[in-house]
């Protein structure tokens, strides 16, 4: 038997009912809500759900990423993504998508991500990280969906602890209001579990996502000047910067550079399959980090990189940045054991996909945002 659905779409305030084919019914496993699916995270995380014979609904309001990365997702696997442009701070837009759809399980990415601009605006980052998960809570109780996958963030350990960091250890003396939206969250959805235990929650502590789909179509795309380490030395390595600063040599590491848990971002979506099968199969709370568990240090990171591209990053050492901690690398017992995950790219590969990408789309998605 085959599966089609009428849908509507909001594109640009526009309206329009398309007829999609999901593919055969019985092939569909579970139909997920995916939020945030444009953003990097969110759409290579949407390939593994479709490659996975989910049926994939984003919700976006591209605040962060372009509708292109979700063109693209459908062409890395030939099949559809149910998209919705919307904020997921504006209820009407989520009942919309839940009235249409028999949504089986949430993965929320959709939130701002800035260390750096959420010093500068805590209200916006309190706001739309913090209330628009409020808010997809609220609509998804009202439709009893109470399966959820949230991105959180290694940045919410303690700054003071040593790695590695496991899931026991203590959170909640963060360094930025980013991070603190995201215990905020963990701290919510534990009160919710508390209140309701038919909620079954993952919650999943991502150390450094890099690295892009091998074929070259998806990537990070970051707006303006990028803050993190890859976007920018593989601008470098093209020449659209002219330098990378390194933020100081002084720590006390094996080089004096910060060492940080690298993880490739399909790697990561991997993970997010794994906790989304097991909070599909069984209720509970729980926490796991998604990283490598192993630590490079920025002049590694540099090293690395410059061997797959043959040519040299050119870096001078700049002063320290506010907040950085030396050393950040994950324990991934939990996860390996209770999820059975498994990174299966190294920090080559973390490379050679990021430099493909960048190469592929030296202006990212800019085009077409
Ligand atoms: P991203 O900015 O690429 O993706 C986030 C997506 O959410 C974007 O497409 C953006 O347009 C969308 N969005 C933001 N606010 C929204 C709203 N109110 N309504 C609807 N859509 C909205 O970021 P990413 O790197 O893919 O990160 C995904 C999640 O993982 C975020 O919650 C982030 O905080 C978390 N995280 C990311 C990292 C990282 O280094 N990339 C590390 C730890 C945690
Ligand atoms: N770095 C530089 N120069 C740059 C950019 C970064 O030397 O231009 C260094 C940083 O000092 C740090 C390392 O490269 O030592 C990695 O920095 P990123 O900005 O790439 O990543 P962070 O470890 O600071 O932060 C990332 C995510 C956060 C998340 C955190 C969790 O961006 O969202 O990991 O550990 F919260």
């Amino acid at each position: 038997m085959f599966c089609f659905s009428y849908v509507t779409f909001e594109t640009d305030s526009i309206y329009v009912n398309k007829l999609i084919y999901y593919g055969e019914s019985s092939d569909i496993l579970a139909t997920i809500l995916v939020t945030g699916g444009g953003g990097y995270i969110g759409s290579h995380t949407c390939v593994e759900l479709l490659n996975s014979n989910h049926c994939v609904i984003s919700v976006d309001n591209y605040c962060n990423s372009s509708k292109e990365s979700l063109n693209r997702v459908e062409m890395i696997t030939g099949k559809k993504i149910i998209s919705y442009c919307g904020d997921i701070r504006n209820p009407d837009i989520l009942r919309k998508i839940f009235r249409e759809n028999k949504i089986d399980a949430v993965i929320h990415f959709a939130g701002l991500k800035s260390v750096k601009e959420s010093v500068l605006n805590p209200l916006e980052y309190y706001d739309n990280n913090v209330c628009g998960t409020i808010n997809l809570c609220e609509i998804m109780k009202e439709f009893l969906v109470k399966n959820l996958v949230f991105s959180s963030s290694a940045t919410v350990y303690n700054s003071d602890l040593t790695s590695p960091f496991n899931e026991e250890m203590p959170v909640g003396k963060v360094s930025s209001p980013y991070g603190r939206t995201k215990y905020v969250i963990e701290e919510i959805l534990r009160d919710l579990k508390n209140s309701d235990i038919e909620w079954s929650i993952s919650i999943l502590r991502y150390f450094n996502p890099v690295g892009a789909h091998e074929s070259g179509l998806i990537g990070e795309d970051p707006l303006g000047i990028p803050n993190n380490l890859m976007p920018f030395v593989s601008k470098v390595a093209l020449g659209i910067f002219p330098y990378l600063t390194v933020f100081s040599k002084d720590y006390n590491t094996r080089d004096g550079t910060c060492i940080r848990d690298y993880i490739h971002v399909m790697d990561l979506a991997r993970g997010h399959l794994l906790a989304l099968e097991k909070i599909l199969s069984e209720n509970g709370i729980e926490v796991y980090n998604l990283g490598s568990g192993m630590g490079y240090s920025v002049l590694e990171f540099i090293d690395a990189f410059e061997k797959i591209c043959e040519s040299k990053i050119n870096y001078k050492i700049g002063e320290k940045r506010q907040g950085d901690l030396p050393i950040v690398y994950a324990d991934t017992t939990k996860a390996r054991e209770e999820l059975g995950f498994k990174v299966i790219y190294d920090i080559k590969k973390m490379c050679v996909d990021t430099l493909n990408w960048q190469r592929k789309n030296p202006s990212g998605y800019s085009n077409t945002r």
